[in-house]
């Protein structure tokens, strides 16, 4: 089993209004509401990909009922930890004549910090079944600095791989506890490295820069540039992407670790595993709503992800 840790859930609205501009009414006729805040799409991803996975989240209030239900009713697990506040909303508004994606997303509510001890003790509680434990996504305010380092000592001293896709200071806090692989995108990495990475050539060298930092695998997305990452031993890889007919990328990077999570429990070195990644990540956007994708998509676009010369 996969657990799926998602510090700041959300219940993800997605509507898709071709023609969409600012300062009018678009009437929705089919909103999709799915819960969301990353790792719930990492969950939902895995399971597309045939594997079993856990998510744990704290929730709150009648938005934080509804992820649990919209959750059950999907055949997610789910561990919660409940608190007083109001779990967020994130509103995608998808144009499929442009491309154009629209995001609002509310930060959500602060976390009391005994509520991140609970989730601490639930990861804990799961770690003898888990082949690996991700975390996806930003974190609530309230969770203390130390908070994802925690996770990733606990996690890694009992022989769990944890995979980390987040940002910010508790991200960089946990990267001298050693993660197992830091997952992130460009615009994500470029924070941690000081400097703009707009190609996969300066993604590589930041990924070997978050690497000096204490990551043991480092993967950087690049959108539809691709992927390109180290592994432990100081292999460089780079993957273009397959040609898809994209409708919108929102939760591609969630769906691309779990190619790459589910690969890598299946015994495949970190390269092999990017480029299961990147074809996942390909059929994710090829319809709307993070992790509704299928898995024979994801198979077919596999053999067509090219391998790219960085120089
Ligand atoms: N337009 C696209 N065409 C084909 N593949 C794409 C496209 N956009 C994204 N992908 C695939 O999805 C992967 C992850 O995309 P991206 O870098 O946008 O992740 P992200 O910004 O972390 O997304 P999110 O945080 O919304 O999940 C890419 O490495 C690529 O494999
Ligand atoms: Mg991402």
């Amino acid at each position: 089993m996969i657990v799926t840790v998602t510090p700041n859930p959300a219940l993800d609205k997605t509507a898709v209004v071709p023609g969409f501009t600012l300062g009018r009414i678009f009437r929705v006729a089919e909103p999709q509401w799915l819960p969301g805040g990353k790792g719930f799409n990492v969950a939902r991803s895995l399971r597309v990909l045939g594997l079993e996975a856990l998510a744990v989240a704290p929730l709150a209030g009648h938005i934080g009922a509804m992820v649990r239900d919209l959750a059950q009713a999907e055949g997610l697990q789910l561990d919660c930890v409940w608190f007083a506040g109001e779990t967020r909303t994130c509103q995608s508004i998808i144009d499929p004549t442009t491309g154009g994606v629209t995001e609002l997303y509310e930060t959500g509510s602060p976390l009391p910090g005994e509520v991140w001890e609970q989730i601490i003790a639930l990861v804990r509680k799961r770690l003898p079944a888990a082949q690996a434990v991700t975390v996806s996504g930003g974190f609530p305010r309230g969770v203390p600095l130390d908070g994802l380092r925690r996770i990733v000592e606990l996690a890694q001293a009992a022989g769990v791989p944890v995979l980390l896709d987040t940002y910010g200071e508790h991200l960089v806090h946990a990267l001298a506890a050693q993660p197992a692989l830091v997952k992130c995108n460009q615009h994500e990495a470029s924070e941690i490295v000081g400097h703009p990475i707009d190609e996969p050539a300066g993604a590589l060298a930041a990924a070997r820069t978050i690497q000096r930092r204490g990551a043991r695998d480092v993967v950087i997305t690049l959108g539809a540039q691709g992927a390109v990452g180290i592994d432990r031993t100081g292999l460089p890889f780079a993957w273009g992407v397959p040609s898809v007919h994209s409708i919108s990328a929102v939760g591609s990077g969630d769906a691309f670790l779990a190619g790459l999570v589910a690969e890598q429990t299946r015994g495949q070195p970190l390269r092999c595993a990017a480029r299961y990644g990147v074809a996942v990540g390909a059929a994710n956007t090829v319809r709307a709503g993070a992790g509704m994708f299928e898995r024979v998509t994801a198979n077919a676009l596999l053999k067509d992800v090219p391998a790219l010369t960085v120089g």
